[in-house]
């Protein structure tokens, strides 16, 4: 069976956290909420994404998880993996988190994305980052587009009518509008990233990589605490995989973020997060979405938990007025 960018997790089994009053006080040890968004072909009731959120409490004891759904069913959430108008996805995930009773409370949130979700939860804070993400890990994400996707499973006729979409007309306002990949689907042959420039409804935007660029979009990157890149050094779904990593792949040559235009011009705020120390690119063998526990294990004693854990000293959360 070909699995399609869901996640295909080794995780031994982790204890559920005692439940805890949730009360943020400053300087306590309470672990600050954590927001995961799946991947393509995902839903919120998979076992995989259940035993991530598992793991993330037995690591960081008290840790109020929260997995992005935007359907109620699993059906309608995997369905919105792949149609939808994303400019109305993020909006609505930032409402939704706007509203929460208890993340809208906490000082600031972490947040996990995988695949997909990882550009998502990166336009969540260039666009609202209310409560805002302190520490924002990725996992095999399409941060600078894909040129193809492997196929989907056989009989997987939502992935299949997709992606039949996509290659029929990626740059239609139909297609741009519905279909989700499409919305990240970039090539930058000069006779393509014309019509990418013109008509993509997300990437393009969210990458500020047109004429105008937006402020905001570059100053909530730049508050991060920690943007942690992770790239699968097998993946063979996510054309090219080096997009986990902002590289620009043109079939003959891979130029890293670092010697690309959007950094030396910092478009999204990454040379600044980068020159405070908070960028990190990190590689992790195997195929697409291949986590084995250890990984995440040691990425969420790393990067999530307590307000005062060493690397996320300093930070504060902004008065409405910066945001
Ligand atoms: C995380 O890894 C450490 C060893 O590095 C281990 O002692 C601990 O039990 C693991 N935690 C979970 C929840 O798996
Ligand atoms: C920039 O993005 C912010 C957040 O999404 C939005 O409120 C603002 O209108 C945008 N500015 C421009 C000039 O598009
Ligand atoms: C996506 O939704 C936004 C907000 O409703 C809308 O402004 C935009 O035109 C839509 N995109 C396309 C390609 O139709
Ligand atoms: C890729 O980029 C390099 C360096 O900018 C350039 O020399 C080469 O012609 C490009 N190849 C393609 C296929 O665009």
């Amino acid at each position: 069976m070909k699995l399609f960018l869901a996640l295909t997790t080794v995780l031994s089994a982790a204890g559920a956290a005692p439940a805890i009053q949730r009360t943020f006080e400053d300087n306590d040890d309470t672990p600050l909420p954590l927001v995961i968004w799946h991947g393509l072909g995902d839903n919120f009731a998979n076992p995989g994404i259940q035993e991530v959120a598992a793991l993330a409490e037995a690591v960081n004891p008290g840790t109020l998880t929260h997995i992005i759904k935007l359907g109620d069913s699993a059906a309608a959430d995997r369905q919105a993996t792949f149609l939808g108008n994303l400019t109305e996805q993020v909006a609505q995930v930032c409402a939704e988190l706007a509203a929460h009773p208890i993340l809208s409370t906490a000082p600031a949130i972490d947040a996990l994305g995988f695949s997909q979700g990882g550009q998502f939860l990166r336009a969540y804070v260039q666009r609202c980052n209310n409560p805002p993400v302190r520490n924002l890990v990725t996992f095999g994400s399409q941060h600078n587009g894909i040129v193809d996707f492997r196929e989907c499973g056989a009989t997987d006729w939502l992935c299949k009518g997709a992606f039949a979409l996509l290659r029929g007309n990626t740059w239609s306002s139909f297609v741009q509008s519905r279909l989700v990949p499409a919305q990240y689907y970039r090539n930058p042959a000069a006779d393509q990233y014309e019509k990418y420039l013109e008509n993509s409804n997300f990437l393009a935007d969210i990458n500020n990589e047109r004429v105008l660029k937006n402020k905001t979009y570059k100053e909530n990157i730049a508050r991060l605490e920690n943007l942690v890149l992770y790239m699968f050094e097998d993946d063979r779904l996510v054309i090219p995989k080096e997009s986990a990593f902002f590289e620009e792949v043109n079939g003959t040559e891979i130029t890293p973020l670092r010697a690309r235009k959007m950094y030396s011009e910092d478009w999204i705020g990454l040379r600044e997060l980068d020159r405070k120390g908070g960028l990190h690119f990190k590689v992790t063998p195997g195929d697409h979405m291949t986590l084995p526990d250890s990984v995440l294990n040691e990425t969420f004693k790393e990067y999530f938990g307590p307000m005062k854990t060493s690397k996320a000293r300093g930070f504060a959360r902004l008065g409405a007025d910066d945001l």
